[in-house]
Parts: structure tokens; C-alpha cells; sequence
């Protein structure tokens, strides 16, 4: 269903792929924890080409290629390829291409992604186009969902911090829709959710409040999502300053917030979650980057038809 197919947004998914990749991550889970050799993409590489900054999408993808047998190599800067000589993503992509059975990327520009896929052959996975979508993040983080409350359906999910800017939560948001959760929107005025995200979504059938009132979305909420105020991407460092810092889960919030409320976060966090949070145990932050592996596993074997 899925081989030879880009993952470029969450908006593309059915539920029929989406079911596949699940049950795939989790057959893959298992294998790696009963500590079985898995060879299903020996002989293949993958190029993981990241040209802005990452920790666990890069590591986990690259470990994902490396327990599946395959090889991998890497451009783990923009300043280290021929993009800081002023060669185009085009021409770049189209090069790789040849050299590679599936090319992963991340990349500062929004709509980057599409216009790599547009320039290879192989299959290609989005791992984060600037501001515009992050899909195999959701995917994990519907992964870690499934995991951690049973169920994909029927929950009230608290989104907050920089909606405007964050692709976590863009790529989230059409996932849950799909699933019918309802959506509570916090985040300051000048970070709200883009407008032509919530209309689709709506347009979706999906339910959505938007609110500045983080600690009255949480005494409603089964999920909480939580984002990193994206530094990197405001063009004035006084607006960001006047931003960060607006909304901070810390304990006594969570004490006050719906019973058994799991709470979620892509990483990494600045200050937006308080360290007294770790120790509770609906906090799944690191849990669910730990899931990243096997569901990155399942997107790499799927597309390059290695299942
Ligand atoms: C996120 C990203 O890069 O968009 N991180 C991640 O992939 N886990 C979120 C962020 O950087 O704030």
C-alpha cells in the first residue's frame, strides 16, 4: 500500500495506511526487543539529509536504517554540503538520488519537501519542511497515544505553545481530525494556529475551540501537547522574548488538570515543561521519542517494500 509512495504531510494518510504503519511499527517493536537480527533492508541505503539542526529525528532514523540492516549516509549540516556553495535542493536531490534506495530530509524551507520528492525517484520522507508539516512525527505521536491511553478516538487534545510555527502541530492536528478527537488551541494571539490549518481542519469535521486560557483546556483535556516557542523562526528576537516563557506546564498546574492526563511533547523542551513534570506518570515525553524508532522503522521498510 505504501511501497514506493513519499511521505510528505500527514493530509495524504487513510486510515487503511495509517492502521498498516501501526501494526508495522509494532511488529518491528517487538522484534527489536526480543533482540532478533533484522535484515528485512540489507543491501539498501538510506541518505539522511538534514540540513537543520536535529537530535531525534536524525538519530532515530539513522538508528531505525542501522536495525534494519540497511547503510546510511548523512549530511548532518547545511554548512557541510554543497548547499552552502549555493547549489539548489533540486540539483542536490536529483545527485543523492542516484546514489541511494530512499532519501530522508529535513529542511528550513516550508514546501522544501515536495519539491525534493518532485526531484527523486526513490521514495522520500519529509523529517520537518521549515513551518509546514512533520509527518513521521505525528505518526509516532499517534503511536504513543495508542500506547499510552488505548484508544486514538474520543479524546479532548490540548494543543499549545507556537501553533503558528510548529510543524509538530500542524502535522498533528489532521491526524487527530481524522481519528475525531476534539482540538482545544492554546497559545498566545501572535502564535495561533494559521488560519487556512484550522479552516481545513474544520472543513474535516473536526471540533476546535481556541482559547489564551491553558489551565481551563486542561481541566478538560485527556492529552496535552506541548511545543517549544520556536526560537528560529521570528524574524524579531524582542517578540520571541516576549513570547517565551507565556505558558509553563509545571506540577501544580498538571495537580489541577483532568485526572490521568498524558502528556506529550515532540522535545526538545527550553523551559515550557518543568522538571517537576518528568516523575509524574502520564508524562510519556520520553516514551514517546523512544517509539520515534519503531515507527521510523515501519516508514523506511514500507516505503522501500522491505516489510
Ligand atoms: C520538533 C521539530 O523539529 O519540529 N522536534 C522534533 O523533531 N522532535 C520540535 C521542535 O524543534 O521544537
Amino acid at each position: 500500500m505504501l511501497k514506493g509512495k513519499d511521505i510528505i504531510n500527514t493530509a495524504q494518510f487513510s486510515l487503511q495506511e495509517l492502521d498498516l504503519i501501526m501494526n508495522t511499527a509494532v511488529s518491528f517493536e517487538k522484534r527489536v526487543k526480543d533482540g532478533e537480527v533484522i535484515k528485512n533492508m540489507e543491501g539498501q541505503v538510506v541518505a539522511a539529509l538534514f540540513f537543520e539542526p536535529s537530535t531525534r529525528t536524525r538519530l532515530s532514523f539513522e538508528t531505525a536504517a542501522n536495525r534494519l540492516g540497511a547503510r546510511v549516509i548523512t549530511v548532518a549540516s547545511a554548512a557541510s554540503s554543497s548547499a552552502a556553495k549555493g547549489e539548489s535542493l533540486a540539483d542536490s536531490i536529483r545527485t543523492v538520488d542516484g546514489y541511494v534506495d530512499v532519501i530522508v530530509m529535513r529542511h528550513p524551507m516550508k514546501g522544501s519537501a515536495q519539491i525534493a520528492a518532485d526531484n527523486a525517484v526513490h521514495p522520500f520522507i519529509n523529517a520537518g519542511d521549515g513551518s509546514g508539516q512533520h509527518p513521521t512525527q505525528a505518526l509516532l505521536d499517534i503511536y504513543t497515544i495508542r500506547k499510552e491511553k488505548g484508544t486514538l478516538s474520543g479524546h479532548t487534545v490540548t494543543f499549545v505553545g507556537d501553533l503558528k510555527y510548529g510543524r509538530t502541530v500542524h502535522s498533528l492536528g489532521y491526524l487527530m481530525a481524522l481519528y475525531g478527537n476534539k482540538m482545544i488551541f492554546v497559545s498566545p494571539k501572535a502564535l495561533r494556529m494559521p488560519e487556512e490549518i484550522t479552516a481545513d481542519l474544520r472543513s474535516r469535521g473536526a471540533e476546535i475551540e481556541e482559547t489564551d486560557d491553558l489551565k481551563k483546556a486542561l481541566s478538560v483535556s485527556d492529552i496535552v501537547y506541548v511545543t517549544r516557542i520556536q526560537k528560529e523562526r521570528f524574524e524579531n528576537p524582542v517578540e520571541y522574548e516576549k513570547l517565551k516563557g507565556l505558558y509553563i506546564i509545571n506540577r501544580a498546574l498538571i495537580d489541577q488538570a483532568k485526572k490521568g492526563i498524558t502528556i506529550l511533547h515532540p522535545l526538545p523542551r527550553v523551559d515550557e515543561i518543568s522538571t517537576d513534570v518528568d516523575d509524574y506518570e502520564g508524562a510519556a515525553y520520553f516514551r514517546q521519542a523512544h517509539n520515534g524508532l519503531y515507527v521510523r522503522m515501519a516508514l523506511l521498510a514500507l516505503v522501500t517494500g522491505r516489510v
